[in-house]
C-alpha cells in the first residue's frame, strides 16, 4: 500500500507502532510500575502483572485496536460502523472524550512534577542535599499554589503543540524521535545502575519471586497496573487505531506494543531497585514519592565522590520521565479532541486548544488538592485522587468490560474475523484464544475484581 500523506492517518507501520507504544509507555511504566512493584514485594508482583498483561490487558487492547481500525475515523464512528444493527453502542464514543479530559487533568500534574525535577537536575539543585531535605523540598513544591502550575502549563502547551500539528507531522514524528531517545536513555541508566554497589540485592528483589508476599491486594494492584499501563478500557488506543492503515497486522502490533511496554517497565525496575538498594537504609516501598524523594537522594549518595556522574544520571533520568509523560499525554489529548475535530468539523487546532484549556482548569484543581485545597474532598478524596479513582477503578474496568461485551457478543463474528485478518489476507492462529478471552475470561475476571474492589466480596 502506498504511503498516505494526508496527515489524517499514520504514514507507516513503524510510525503506528511507535506512536501506539508511546501512548502506552509513560509515567505508568517509569513512575507507577516501580512504585507498585516496590510496595507489593517485587518479583512475585512482576510475574502476576505479566500474567495479566498476557491474558487480559493485551487481548482487550487488541479488541480496541480492532474496533478503531475498522472505523478509520474516530471512536464514535467506529462503534456505530462496526456494530451494524445490534443495539446502540454510540454512547461508547463519548467515553474517550470524558476519560481523556479526566485522565490528562491529573496526569499533567505528575508530568509537571517531572519537568520541575528535570529543571532542578539541570541547574544542579540536588547537589549535597540530604534525604530529609529532598522530602521537604518535594512536600513544599507540590503544595505550592503557583510553581507546579507553571510546569503543568508547559507540559500541556507542548502536548497541544504536537497534537495540533496532526497525526503524521505531530504525533507520528514526535514518537519517532522520543521513543528511540527514551530507549537509549533507559539503556544507559540500566547499565549504570547495574554497576552500583549491592545492585544484586535490587536485582533479586525484582527477579526472584517470593510468593509468600502475595495477597489479594497484590493481585488487584497487578491487574490495575496492567490496565493503566496500556490505557485499556478508555478507548485511548482505539483512538489511535482509527488512524492505522488497513494492512497493519493488529495482533502483531498489539503484541509488539505490549512487549515494548513490559520491557520499559522492567528496565525502569532495573534502574530503580539496584539504585535504591545501593544506599544503606533506603527501602523500595517508599510509595509514589519513590522517584521524587528517594531517587534524587540515591543519585547523590551513590555518586558521592563523582558529582559529574550524579548530575548526568539525575538529568537523564528526569528527562526520560518527561519524554515518557509526553508521549502518553498527547494520546490523551487526542482522545478527547478527535471527537470534536472529526464529528463536529472543528479544526484540529481549535478542538485541541479547547480541550487543553479544560484540562488546564481541572489540573489546577488537582494540583491545589496537594496544598491549598487539600481539605476539599469528595468521598474523602481530594481532586487528584478522585480523578485517579474514577479513571483507574471505574472507567478502565467498566470500559474494558463493555468493550469485551461489544466485540465478543454484539458485533458479528465475521466482521471481527475479517478485520483482524485484514480481510482474510493474513492468518491469526491465536484468534480462537483471543475470542475466548474476550467473550468469557476477561469479562468474568473484570467483574470479580470490580466487585472485590468495591468491597462487596472478599475473594
Ligand atoms: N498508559 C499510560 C502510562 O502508562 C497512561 O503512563
Amino acid at each position: 500500500m502506498s504511503k498516505r500523506t494526508d496527515n489524517n492517518n499514520f504514514a507507516g507501520k513503524i510510525g503506528a507502532i511507535l506512536a501506539t507504544a508511546g501512548s502506552a509507555v509513560g509515567l505508568g511504566n517509569v513512575w507507577r510500575f516501580p512504585t507498585e512493584t516496590g510496595a507489593n514485594g517485587g518479583a512475585a508482583f512482576l510475574l502476576i502483572y505479566i500474567g495479566f498483561m498476557l491474558l487480559l490487558a493485551t487481548p482487550i487492547m487488541i479488541a480496541e485496536l480492532t474496533i478503531g481500525r475498522h472505523g478509520q475515523r474516530d471512536v464514535l464512528y467506529a462503534f456505530r460502523k462496526m456494530n451494524g444493527s445490534k443495539g446502540n453502542w454510540a454512547f461508547m464514543g463519548y467515553l474517550p472524550v470524558v476519560a481523556g479530559i479526566l485522565v490528562l487533568s491529573y496526569y499533567a500534574v505528575v508530568a509537571g512534577w517531572t519537568l520541575e525535577y528535570a529543571f532542578r537536575a539541570g541547574v544542579n539543585d540536588f547537589a549535597g542535599k540530604t534525604q530529609e531535605e529532598f522530602s521537604n523540598d518535594f512536600s513544599q513544591f507540590i503544595s505550592d499554589p503557583l510553581r507546579p502550575l507553571t510546569w503543568i502549563f508547559l507540559i500541556l502547551a507542548m502536548t497541544f503543540g504536537i497534537v495540533a500539528l496532526g497525526i503524521q507531522k505531530g504525533i507520528e514524528s514526535g514518537a519517532k524521535i522520543m521513543m528511540p531517545a527514551l530507549f537509549i536513555f533507559l539503556a544507559i541508566l540500566v547499565v549504570c545502575s547495574l554497576t552500583l554497589p549491592d545492585a544484586s540485592i535490587g536485582l533479586t528483589f525484582l527477579l526472584k519471586p517470593d510468593f509468600s508476599k502475595v495477597t489479594q491486594h497484590t493481585i488487584l494492584s497487578a491487574m490495575g497496573q496492567s490496565f493503566f499501563t496500556l490505557s485499556v478500557g478508555i478507548c485511548c488506543l482505539c483512538t489511535y487505531a482509527c488512524y492505522f492503515r488497513k494492512d497493519v497486522d493488529l495482533f502483531k502490533d498489539g503484541l509488539n506494543v505490549a512487549v515494548i511496554d513490559t520491557v520499559v517497565a522492567v528496565m525502569s525496575g532495573l534502574i530503580i531497585f539496584p539504585a535504591v538498594y545501593s544506599v544503606p537504609g533506603l527501602s523500595p516501598d517508599a510509595g509514589p514519592s519513590l522517584v521524587f524523594i528517594t531517587l534524587p537522594n540515591v543519585f547523590q549518595r551513590v555518586f558521592a565522590g563523582m558529582p559529574v556522574l550524579a548530575y548526568i544520571f539525575s538529568l537523564l533520568f528526569y528527562l526520560l520521565l518527561v519524554m515518557a509523560a509526553l508521549t502518553s499525554s498527547i494520546s490523551m489529548l487526542e482522545m478527547s479532541s478527535s471527537y470534536f475535530h472529526k464529528e463536529k468539523n472543528m479544526s484540529r487546532a481549535k478542538s485541541a486548544l479547547i480541550m487543553t484549556a479544560i484540562c488546564m482548569t481541572l489540573a489546577i484543581a488537582c494540583s491545589f488538592s496537594f496544598g491549598i485545597w487539600k481539605d476539599y474532598t469528595v468521598f474523602h478524596l481530594g481532586f487528584f485522587d478522585l480523578f485517579d479513582f474514577i479513571i483507574a477503578k471505574i472507567f478502565m474496568p467498566i470500559g474494558g468490560l463493555l468493550i469485551c461485551i461489544y466485540l465478543g457478543w454484539s458485533v458479528k463474528g465475521d466482521v471481527v474475523y475479517n478485520e483482524v485478518t485484514n480481510n482474510r489476507t493474513i492468518t491469526q492462529p491465536l484468534y480462537p484464544l483471543f475470542m475466548f478471552i474476550i467473550r468469557y475470561f476477561a469479562p468474568i475476571c473484570i467483574l470479580m475484581i470490580f466487585i472485590s474492589e468495591l468491597g462487596l466480596i472478599d475473594f
